[in-house]
């Protein structure tokens, strides 16, 4: 079977402590980096831009996971593969062409991701599922750290796994928001490959014991 992923999201970490953040997040356990870009237009939040995530990528040794909470996203692909991001996910909400946005994260060098809303259905990317690294399941509404869970997920991993399957499609499933130890092992019995954790992880006594904990969960 394979390894499900832990991708601590840098949202929760300590911005004037960044560099010993992302340190720790080299050091531990952890498979990626889950990086939130906020527009404050698609979602009622602003997070950080550019030059963030361009520091954070000069220090993480770790697959860097960029999820794009912004409208137009088309703008921005090349400028996020040239700032160090391995994979970008956009919002199936905010994409218009949402196949030539695919093609266009690929032709950048980078993986491609589709994120869904909680009210967004798996079933609108059954003629694009062949195109998609990876899809993002949002656990909680886009925009905050700290939220609690939907419980509706589960049935949505099980949805969206089955369409993977019935296509044969090569693409990731993730969850986002609202990840703890207590849904985890649920969450990857369900067929979810990678469980972001913001809030469980930093605000942690000891977030790199916590990574180990969660991957020991889900092993
Ligand atoms: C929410 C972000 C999440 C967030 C998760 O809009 O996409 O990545 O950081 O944070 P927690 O794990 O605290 O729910
Ligand atoms: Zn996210």
């Amino acid at each position: 079977m394979s390894h499900t992923r832990i991708a601590p999201s840098i949202l929760a970490a300590d911005f004037a402590n960044l560099q010993r953040d992302v340190e720790m997040v080299n050091n531990s356990q952890a498979d990626w980096f889950h990086i939130d870009i906020m527009d404050g237009v698609f979602v009622p939040n602003i997070s950080f831009g550019m030059p963030v995530l361009r520091d954070i990528a000069k220090h993480a040794t770790k697959t860097i996971d960029v999820h794009l909470m912004i409208v137009d996203p088309d703008r921005y692909i090349k400028t996020f593969a040239s700032l160090g991001a391995n994979i970008l996910t956009v919002h199936y909400e905010a994409c218009t062409h949402l196949h030539r946005t695919l093609q266009a994260i690929k032709a950048a060098g980078m993986q491609a991701g589709v994120a869904l809303n909680p009210h967004t259905n798996i079933s609108l990317l059954e003629d694009t599922i062949q195109d998609i690294d990876l899809v993002c399941l949002m656990s909680v509404n886009p925009g905050f750290g700290g939220q609690s869970f939907i419980e509706n997920t589960y049935d949505k991993v099980r949805a969206l796994k089955k369409l993977i399957q019935a296509k044969n499609a090569p693409t990731l499933i993730e969850i986002d928001g609202g990840v703890t130890n207590k849904n985890a092992l649920l969450l990857k019995e369900a067929g979810a490959d990678v469980l972001v954790a913001g809030s469980y992880v930093f605000k942690a006594e000891n977030p790199s014991e916590t990574i180990t904990g969660l991957k020991e969960i889900v092993a």
